[in-house]
């Protein structure tokens, strides 16, 4: 019987040297010393002996218990010892884990550059409603219902016809003309909407930036040349280029006469060795300073509207106009 015992003890030792986590630990405990154990069955034999025998295997029995169990309870120590120490672990001279940094948006640091450049140009930025009336987005800017002009700009209309959603920033010049007096200089940043397909130099909804400058007419007033020297300093600037030149092609846009595109080259990227058209531009028609209020032939200015995307894309190297709304970190993080 001692036998038994004794195998019992040997059989729990050897298992102890090779426990290395607690989880392994309390398996092996409750295997060893647990109700159904080997060794809790022997003690359930006893009964069935004489009370000497009993009193002698019981004694025996008891002594491997307590053995065992304070083995256990060491290793238990140890391990909790080990566990707690790979916690404490750490190193403070280990360099500190960098916080992420957010990206200002590539087109949101192109608006930003290009407010910059023209308010230190005297230019006051404001901005206008997206929802438009019919009438401030086309007729007052000499855009009647029948006007062919008016297919040039594919557009989303709402309720009965009578609102848009701004094809471009252009009704506020109607707007700020129809609050106040010449002379004035503003920027009008803002969203715009067209309603046509998108693809990889199209979008439905983008950016525009419009310019106006208009003054009583007479010698100061601005004109098609002052105009040239705005956009000639204005794209030098943005592009960080003093050799970018501007070059008027004559166009046709309804709410400006004469109407020209504005072509740019510059001396490096993109913009280097051939003409790219940035932006449309005009001396403002006197149809539209009438619609708004203005006696015809007393007054006289500029105007020009450009693409945001368009500017951003030349000056960020970027292909795809669809990349700036796309939520993209792999490309967003580049900026
Ligand atoms: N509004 C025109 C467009 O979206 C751009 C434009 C052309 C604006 C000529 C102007 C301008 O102010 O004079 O296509």
């Amino acid at each position: 019987m001692t036998d038994t015992l004794k195998k019992i003890q040997e059989v729990a030792q050897k298992d102890l040297e090779n426990l290395r986590s607690l989880a392994e630990l309390e398996i092996a405990r409750v295997r060893h010393l647990g109700r159904s154990s080997e060794l809790s069955q022997f003690l359930r034999t006893l009964k069935d002996k004489t009370e000497d025998q009993r009193r002698e295997l019981g004694q025996l029995a008891n002594n491997v218990r307590q053995e065992l169990e304070s083995a256990f309870s060491q290793l238990k120590e140890r391990l909790d010892d080990v566990a707690y120490s790979a916690l404490e672990k750490l190193d403070v001279t280990a360099p500190a884990g960098r916080p992420r940094h957010g990206h200002i948006h590539p087109l949101t640091q192109a608006q930003e550059d290009s407010n910059a450049i023209f308010a230190s140009m005297g230019f006051r930025i404001v901005e206008g409603p997206e929802v438009e009336t019919e009438w401030t987005n086309f007729d007052a800017l000499n855009t009647p219902a029948d006007h062919p002009a008016r297919g040039m700009q594919d557009t989303f209309w709402l309720k009965g016809m009578q609102y848009v959603m701004r094809t471009h920033t252009s009704p506020m010049q109607v707007r700020f003309m129809q609050a106040h007096q010449p002379p004035y200089r503003i920027i009008v940043p803002g969203r715009v909407y067209r309603n046509e397909a998108t693809d990889g130099t199209h979008e439905f909804q983008f950016h525009q930036i419009e310019g106006l400058m208009v003054a009583r007419k007479g010698e100061s007033a601005p004109s098609l040349a002052n105009l040239k020297g705005v956009m000639e300093h204005f794209y030098q600037r943005f592009f960080r280029d003093e050799h970018i030149k501007i070059r008027f092609n004559a166009s046709f846009f309804p709410f400006v006469e004469p109407g020209v595109e504005v072509y740019i080259q510059g001396s490096s990227g993109k913009l280097k060795g051939r003409w790219i058209e940035v932006a449309g531009a005009g001396m403002v028609h006197q149809n539209v300073f009438e619609n708004v209020g203005y006696v015809r032939g007393e007054m006289q200015g500029f105007a020009f509207g450009m693409a945001l995307e368009r500017i951003a894309m030349l000056k960020y190297k970027i292909d795809d106009i669809r990349l700036f709304q796309g939520s993209d970190l792999r490309f967003l993080k580049q900026f």
